[in-house]
């Protein structure tokens, strides 16, 4: 893509108002696994339409202006490949992108963000403005738990991506009994606890959510326990691991969810928040991008400053231990017990 510090303002405003037609066709073309099409070489855009089931001049024009932007590239007129962009969005590559790309603007994400002028006139959540409730609630509901499994593969191909990046930044050998609290279908569990073989682990998340769970491969070293980390979690554990949750819930809510941690835990256990730690200075960090889609998605939650997690544990019974980069945007930010 065109480096936008070297366009003309016009061009480079014109490139931000069209954004979000990349970001669609993206998740259009994942939607119809147009890339695993393409793995074994490129295809003229008549036999791609064919394999993958979709309209010839519909699909043209999508990739044609998928590869001028540089996801796809086009050989030569009407002639589509692979770059290695588009190889995330494979099915079979390690570290897919795949579900994140089909998840990006299903409904359950592309309905609330479509209200972020509701949001920023209110500060309330697209899913209140779109559903009239959170998006936890809504995909509890019978008629939305197909997104509810489209979200859930899409955090597990997130997590892939980041599951290893963690598993090495920190030395889990030392623990017995590691809980992953609102863990979903299981792949940063699995990944930490290849490199502990000393413990055991707790998945905990809502019912119903660890049925499609990839822990299955370590037998009998993963228990399961529905519930709600606003009422209790299970207790025991020396280490737990929360990722991608505290940035969920405003602050309030993630003193209930850390106190409720603080009181299960082994009094000498670990406390590992997984998240975009926020940088208290100017240009560009992912954690800026995941923060908005926190206001457009959720109620009160956001990406935190190494200051403001230390805020949340004190008020919650814990003690700021140190911030762990990773080689991945997120970090380990450790408590324990105050
Ligand atoms: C953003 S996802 C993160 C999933 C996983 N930790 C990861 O990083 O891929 C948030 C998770 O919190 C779970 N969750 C939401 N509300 C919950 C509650 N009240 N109790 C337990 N888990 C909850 C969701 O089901 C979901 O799996």
């Amino acid at each position: 893509m065109a480096n936008t510090q070297e366009m003309p303002p016009q061009a480079q405003m014109m490139q931000a108002l069209f954004g979000f037609m990349v970001t669609k066709c993206l998740s259009a073309v994942a939607v119809h696994n147009v890339a695993d099409a393409l793995k074994d070489g490129p295809l003229y855009y008549t036999d791609l339409a064919r394999v993958t089931d979709t309209n010839q001049r519909a699909l043209h024009r999508v990739m044609r202006m998928l590869s001028g932007v540089g996801i796809f590239a086009e050989l030569e007129p009407g002639r589509f490949g692979l770059t290695p962009v588009s190889d995330l969005l494979r099915r079979d590559v390690p570290g897919s992108l795949r579900d994140m790309a089909v998840m990006i603007t299903s409904r359950s994400h592309w309905l609330p963000w479509g209200r972020m002028e509701d949001t920023l006139k209110s500060g309330a959540s697209g899913p209140q403005h779109e559903f009239g409730t959170d998006v936890f609630t809504w995909f509890q509901q019978d008629a939305n738990h197909e997104q509810w499994a489209i979200f859930n593969a899409a955090m597990t191909s997130f997590s892939a991506g980041v599951s290893h990046a963690v598993a090495d930044s920190f030395d889990f050998s030392k623990f017995t009994q590691i809980v992953d609290i609102g863990g979903g279908h299981g792949y940063l569990l699995k990944t930490i606890l290849e490199k502990a073989p000393r413990a055991k682990g707790t998945l905990f998340d809502l019912p119903g959510v660890m049925e499609g769970d990839n822990s299955s491969g370590l037998g009998n070293r993963i228990g399961r326990v529905g519930g709600s980390f606003f009422k209790e979690v299970p207790a025991g554990g020396d280490c737990y691991t929360l990722k991608h949750i505290i940035h969920d819930w405003s602050d309030d809510q993630c003193v209930t969810i850390l106190s409720n941690v603080a009181k299960a835990m082994h009094p000498q256990g670990t406390v590992l928040v997984i998240e975009l730690v926020m940088p208290e200075t100017g240009g560009p960090h992912p954690a800026k991008f995941m923060d908005v889609n926190m206001l457009a998605m959720t109620e009160g939650g956001c990406e935190r400053t190494e200051g403001e997690y230390a805020d949340l544990f004190k008020r919650s019974g814990l003690t700021l231990v140190g911030v762990h980069p990773t080689p991945s945007p997120v970090s380990i930010v450790e408590a324990s017990k105050a």
